[in-house]
């Protein structure tokens, strides 16, 4: 969603404002702009909706400098994306200038009162009334204190602007990453965090700001993550956290590990391309230390959970959202199989808002890529609040759910550029396996089990590097369907989530309709929408039910529905013609069916939104960190 990235220093930041915002582009926009204020020429503002080449256009045509400034990238939630409505807003007739990410809930009584006091509003966003706010708090501080200058403000700590600011925000309800810049003080950006990130990084006679660490890539790895409530008065010399009520605060500044910050293409058409392949890896990287041959167990460090707390367990809830959801289903399938304690999987944005009847030995697992989902946030601390644990099996390392958690897990699968989830998802499935492994060990799996369990999953890795192998089939699917304008994802057991993973996959890249059931399922309904133009995509490696598989296969051939089978060699010889194309995967046991399945849906979808020739990485309306509601 909406990006945030800052600068005050030596140097002209306008490149490198830019350079950070297209940095942040992966996170989803529909606008950008950014604010710059020097000594000589005082505040310039320039902003365009749509792709930051726009506002690149925009910025050739001006001469913006200034060694302090902020840039930001919009995601539309008050009023469409125009040029208008893209941040930053002006507050106080050009006396500053503000940046924002989430939502102002109490905007629409907060900009009646404003417009009653005289402010006048130019565009339809709620951060327009977090600018006008902070300048109706500063106009009071300037009419007791009319001859501040810079050098007699920075004397007093830029307390003046800080009051304003802090003023400000105790009135607002709800979220907010954000940056302010004032017209007369070009040495000085004010940022304030509540419910969405924001750090600052920490460099030699210069500090940067951004929502998330990927635009400080070359500039420092010295970064301070900001806490909820807290404000950070930058200067180039100078970083003074404070609580918003509570006074000041240490900057714990800590080191950014090299590998959350490596991201390039690598030579990929595609950050999602790029990410799918990198598969092997990041399984390698999230099972890394985790696996104990000699226990036949799995070990995780940091679920901050005694073994007795952990074996009075009766009841898990695995929550997240969208990729992360299904995730959870496969991990509902993998935790009731290996350690037979039920499992239920919600979705973050009803379980916030449900009253479930939960007893004292449930035990809540909110999974999460980004670390940063608002619905996932919010379900995780009503969770929280009800007194039960909570744990975050999460990707980014410091975010606010992995934060907020008693503990959790880490999936170590690198920074995930592309909106459409990929390498996070079987990273996901292979932390719920090892989770379910050790559960399991706990209580009724014998060591010989655990044994083989280990045993796969060591063997993954490989077997997705094979799967990897049918890039050049799946490719030529998609050529042949790319034309339709409906596809069915069909799978049973383990390969159910896969089914609804893969439909989503193709969904959200390519903008064809799809929708995933369960095989069997499919006769109660959609089935009615089969025709030749309706290509099946059944997930059907092996198994227990492979021949029930194969009936409902038949019932789509015989209604004419073209069938792609997803499936092992054996399963290739058993489907034989019954389906119109066939991708070859490798075999592996039931459980981590879904890991191998994900690898050509992924590419069925990347090459599909290819041949439509759609924006792979940056989809349509779509943000990969959902932070509003
Ligand atoms: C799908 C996708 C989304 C996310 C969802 C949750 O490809 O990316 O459905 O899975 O928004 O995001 P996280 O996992 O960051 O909580």
């Amino acid at each position: 969603m909406c990006g945030i990235v800052g600068y005050v220093g030596k140097f002209d930041c306008v490149d490198f404002l830019v350079q950070g915002l297209r940095r942040l582009e992966y996170r989803g926009y529909d606008s950008s702009g950014i604010v710059t204020v020097n000594k000589s020429g005082g505040m310039h503002v320039a902003k365009a909706a749509g792709r930051i080449d726009k506002l690149v256009a925009k910025l050739a045509q001006t001469e913006m400098s200034g060694k302090l400034g902020v840039g930001h990238t919009r995601w539309a939630t008050h009023g469409p994306a125009t040029d208008v409505n893209s941040h930053p807003h002006v507050g106080g007739d050009g006396l500053l200038a503000v940046v924002h990410n989430g939502v102002i809930e109490n905007f629409r009584p907060l900009k009646q009162r404003l417009e009653a006091a005289g402010y006048c509003f130019r565009s339809a966003t709620d951060t327009e009334v977090v600018a006008h706010l902070i300048a109706s708090y500063w106009e009071l501080e300037l009419a007791a204190q009319p001859d501040l200058t810079p050098k007699s403000m920075a004397a007093q700590g830029y307390e003046p602007l800080v009051r304003a600011v802090r003023a400000s925000l105790q009135k607002l309800h709800g979220t907010y990453g954000l940056a302010v810049v004032f017209r007369d003080y070009p040495d000085v950006i004010i940022a304030a965090k509540l419910g969405s990130p924001l750090v600052v990084g920490v460099g030699d006679g210069e500090h940067f700001l951004a929502s998330d660490p990927s635009p400080l890539v070359g500039g420092t790895d010295k970064i301070v993550y900001l806490d909820d409530h807290e404000i950070a008065v930058i200067t180039a010399d100078s970083l003074r956290v404070l609580h918003r009520d509570l006074g000041e605060k240490h900057a714990d500044v800590q080191t950014l590990a090299t590998n959350t910050i490596e991201v390039d293409m690598a030579g990929y058409e595609h950050f999602m391309l790029k990410e799918i392949f990198e598969q092997p890896d990041t399984l390698r990287n999230t099972m890394r230390g985790r696996l104990k041959p000699d226990e036949a167990t799995a070990h995780f460090g940091g679920l901050n959970l005694t073994a007795k707390e952990l074996r009075s367990v009766r009841r898990i809830v695995l929550t997240g959202c969208g990729t992360s959801w299904h995730a959870g289903l496969v991990g509902e399938y993998l935790i009731e199989e290996l350690a037979r304690i039920p499992v239920e999987v919600e979705y973050a944005s009803e379980l916030r808002y449900r009253n479930p009847p939960l007893d004292d030995g449930t035990l809540v697992f909110a999974i999460t890529q980004s670390g940063e989902t608002a619905d996932t946030l919010a379900a995780m601390r009503e969770m929280k609040r009800m007194g039960h644990m909570t744990l975050a099996i999460s990707n980014v390392v410091g975010s606010s759910i992995a934060k907020e958690a008693h503990g959790g897990i880490y999936l170590h699968a690198g920074p995930e550029i592309g909106v459409a989830s990929t390498k996070a998802f079987t990273s996901q499935c292979a932390a719920l396996t090892m989770l379910a492994l050790y559960l399991g060990r706990m209580r009724h799996l014998s060591p010989v089990q655990g044994a083989q369990i280990i045993e796969q999953l060591q063997a993954l890795p490989d077997k997705v590097n094979a799967a990897l192998e049918c890039d050049a089939v799946v490719r030529r699917i998609a050529e042949k369907y790319a034309h339709c304008r409906t596809f069915l994802y069909l799978g049973r057991q383990f390969n159910f989530p896969a089914a609804l993973e893969g439909a989503l996959k193709l969904k959200e890249i390519s903008y064809i309709h799809a929708e995933g059931y369960p095989a069997a399922e499919m006769k109660h309904g959609p089935i009615a929408l089969v025709d030749s133009e309706t290509p099946s995509v059944f997930i059907v490696p092996q198994g227990a039910v492979f021949d029930k598989v194969i009936s409902n296969m038949e019932e789509i051939k015989a209604r004419g529905g073209p069938v792609i089978a997803i499936t092992c060699s054996e399963g290739a010889k058993a489907i034989g013609a019954l389906a119109d194309d066939i991708i070859e995967i490798p075999t592996v046991a039931d459980f981590l069916q879904p890991i191998i399945t994900a690898i050509p849906t992924q590419l069925l979808a990347y090459y599909i939104a290819l041949e439509r020739g759609c924006d792979v990485d940056k989809p349509r309306n779509l943000a990969k960190s959902v932070t509003v509601e």
